[in-house]
Formats: structure tokens, C-alpha cells, sequence
């Protein structure tokens, strides 16, 4: 028996499927313990969640097919599982662990190598880019999660500028309006702690992939920084 004929026998890797991997599980849980160590911000079980949830609804509202929607919602729950290795590249050191994880848990190798990309392409600072609509929504999806309870520290004056930013960031929220063509990311900072041109300016270079991700998929970007539209 092939590779690719067992893979077909066995029931789709879903969310689920990793939700219930201890292999997976352990990696995420150790991963957010390795940046904790590191002052990171938080990448735990609750990032990976969100992300993967987004991901699904981006494509869904667009009216992708169920399974591209859930290959969406594969590649956002283990976009940042290469935080593992080293932080640095890790949508490429998280691609392949994927590579790994996926083909164990028996997915065909068409469905992994799409979730590769997405994982591999997630990030904008290594050259990310929306290779395919799955990487286009979990680019989207993982950008819009900025928000205070991600920030670790405490102590203010250790912050660094993203966890000023992220600490600033009250509320975030992902709207898709497919019938006009539509994906906007509005956030509520408080501008005691960082203004909306500091937020701007630090999150300009992620907010750029955000407008090619919205294009890849048809649609235009907006973001709002509480009551001012930016893009
Ligand atoms: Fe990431
Ligand atoms: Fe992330």
C-alpha cells in the first residue's frame, strides 16, 4: 500500500485532530514557556485558537470550499509552532515541523504542502507573502490578535515597543463584509500609552502584508485605530 493511498483511507486531519495530539499540545505549551523565558509576548493555546478560528471564517465568509477553510484553520493553529526552535525564521523552522507533524498524522501530501506555505509565509519580517488563500487568512488572522492580555511583563519601563503596542490595545476585531469585497481590522488603543501614529508607524510594515493578504483574496483593507481610518 502507498503513502498517499493509506492517507486517503483514514477520516481529514482536523483542528480537532491537533487539539487532541499530546505530540502537538506539549510543543505549544513548550513554545510559549521558551518565549516566556525570552520576555515574549504570549503564543499560547489561546493565540493558536484564535488564529485558527479566524483563519476558517475569513475563507468561509468568502465562500471558499469547507476543506480550504479548514486547511486554513490548520496552518493558523500551528503558525507559530516554530517558536519552538528559536524565534528568529520561525514561520520556516514551524513549516517544517508541520511537514513532520502532518504527514505522521496521515494528511495527503497536496493538503501539508499548502500548510507549509501558509506557516512559512506568515511572518513579514522573513519575507512573508500570500502565496495561496490559506496563507492570506492566517496572515490576516494572526495580525489582527494584538491585544493587552498578551503582554507578560509587568513592569512598564521593561516594556519593548511591541509590548507597548500590544499592552495599548484595548480591544481588536476582525470584520469581513464579503458582499463589498471588504476585510478591516479596527483596534481600540488607549492612547495614554501609545498614540495611534506610534501604532501606526510600529505595526506599518505588518499592516502593509495585511493590505496584500486582503488583495490576494479580492478584497480591499481598511484598518481603524479607534475612530481614525489609517489605511
Ligand atoms: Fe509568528
Ligand atoms: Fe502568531
Amino acid at each position: 500500500m502507498t503513502e498517499v493511498s493509506s492517507a486517503a483511507a483514514r477520516p481529514p486531519i482536523t483542528v480537532e485532530t491537533l487539539r487532541t495530539s499530546p505530540l502537538i499540545q506539549q510543543f505549544i505549551t513548550t513554545t510559549n514557556e521558551f518565549l516566556g523565558v525570552l520576555g515574549r509576548i504570549q503564543h499560547d493555546a489561546g493565540h493558536a485558537e484564535l488564529v485558527a478560528r479566524l483563519s476558517y471564517e475569513i475563507l468561509e465568509k468568502l465562500g471558499h470550499p469547507q476543506r480550504e477553510c479548514e486547511l486554513a484553520a490548520i496552518a493558523g493553529y500551528l503558525h507559530d509552532l516554530g517558536n519552538l526552535v528559536n524565534r528568529a525564521s520561525h514561520g520556516f523552522s514551524g513549516a517544517l515541523l508541520a511537514y513532520q507533524i502532518l504527514r505522521d498524522l496521515g494528511m495527503e501530501p497536496k493538503e501539508y504542502a499548502q500548510v507549509m506555505a501558509a506557516i512559512g509565509n506568515h511572518e513579514e519580517n522573513t519575507g512573508g507573502n500570500p502565496v495561496n488563500s490559506i496563507t492570506a487568512a492566517v496572515i490576516l488572522a494572526d495580525k489582527s490578535n494584538v491585544h493587552r492580555s498578551r503582554v507578560r511583563k509587568c513592569d512598564l519601563a521593561a516594556f519593548t515597543t511591541r509590548d507597548r503596542v500590544n499592552y495599548a490595545a484595548e480591544d481588536s476585531e476582525l470584520e469581513v463584509r464579503p458582499d463589498e469585497k471588504l476585510i478591516a481590522i479596527r483596534i481600540k488603543i488607549d492612547c495614554q500609552i501609545c498614540s495611534v501614529v506610534d501604532y501606526f508607524e510600529i505595526y506599518m510594515v505588518k499592516m502593509m502584508l495585511c493590505r496584500k493578504a486582503a488583495q490576494f483574496l479580492g478584497c480591499q483593507f481598511e484598518l481603524w485605530i479607534n475612530d481614525s481610518k489609517l489605511l
